[in-house]
């Protein structure tokens, strides 16, 4: 009983579209397919063929995707969700979108209307399925995050990564509030929020020292008989801790890989 190939639509061909990109492509056998990439920049997709790439997002529905794998910014579940959630399914790795609970609402609401369905990767997150499983047991979940400052995109903060000379404390609050100033480094976060105890009752922290040149991320979730304590540290590229592409990838196979196997969940 041999299914369909999944028809996979790629947005942002940055660190971990590229990665995607090739691990669909290099099992013949995992029934999937690359139908088109897209990036705001043209130079970004240069050395792909010419009929992969589209050049303009409002086309996609004509490459026929089972499937729309966002791996750009936030901006792009902000202005392009609700399009592609009501003509087929969509995952987004920037999870930061969904601490607008605007964005969050029509997601949802377009996906009851149109049929389709919406994913958020566990990306960076170790142990997202216990917080999930666990959702109604937690009393607090903490997230406290350690960074260099040239690997946080403090644009939207305002702040300039080279004033950093010290361990310094970015941001100290409930997640929601973290997601709009730093979007592109705390999809953990929220994810972490989403999978558990919400936006406003999860704990962020985000520490940066120029000292540190590693990722570091820490979770700690606690309720009545159960204490979650998870901790990793690894090397971070621009925005990206090393174990993410690949994570990625994962998730993309586990929804749309249709080949024989023994596949774990
Ligand atoms: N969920 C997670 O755990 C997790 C972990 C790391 C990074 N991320 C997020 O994944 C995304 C990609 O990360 P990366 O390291 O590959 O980044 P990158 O900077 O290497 O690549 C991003 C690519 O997307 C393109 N892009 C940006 N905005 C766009 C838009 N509006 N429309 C079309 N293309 C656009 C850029 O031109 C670039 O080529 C970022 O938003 C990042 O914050 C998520």
């Amino acid at each position: 009983m041999r299914q369909q190939s999944t028809r996979i639509g790629l947005i942002g061909y940055g660190q971990i579209g590229q990665v995607v990109h090739k691990m669909i492509d290099a099992d013949a056998d995992n029934g999937m397919e690359v139908v088109f990439v897209h990036d705001q920049m043209a130079a970004a997709v240069q050395n792909l063929p010419t009929d992969l790439c589209l050049a303009n997002l409002s086309d996609f529905e004509s490459r026929q995707p089972d499937l729309v794998v966002e791996m750009a910014h936030p901006d792009v579940t902000r202005q392009w969700g609700q399009t592609i959630l009501e003509k087929t399914n969509y995952m987004f790795i920037s999870v930061t979108a969904l601490a607008d609970r605007a964005v969050e609402t029509t997601i949802e609401e377009t996906t009851r209307r149109a049929g389709t369905r919406a994913f958020v990767p566990h990306g960076g997150v170790v142990g997202m399925d216990a917080l999930l499983e666990n959702r109604d047991v937690w009393e607090s979940v903490d997230v406290v995050m350690k960074k260099p400052p040239h690997n946080v995109d403090c644009a939207a903060a305002g702040l300039d990564p080279d004033d950093i000379k010290e361990e310094t404390v970015l941001y100290d609050g409930p997640t929601r509030g973290i997601c709009p100033l730093f979007p592109r480094n705390v999809n953990t976060h929220a994810a972490i929020a989403y999978a558990g105890i919400g936006f406003d009752r999860t704990h962020s922290l985000l520490l940066v020292s120029p000292e540190w040149n590693e990722a570091i991320v820490e979770i700690h979730a606690q309720g009545p008989g159960l204490d979650l304590k998870v901790a990793r540290s690894e090397g971070i590229t621009g925005v990206t801790g090393a174990s993410t592409p690949v994570s990625i990838y994962n998730t993309v196979q586990m929804i749309g890989a249709t080949g024989p196997g023994i596949h774990l969940r």
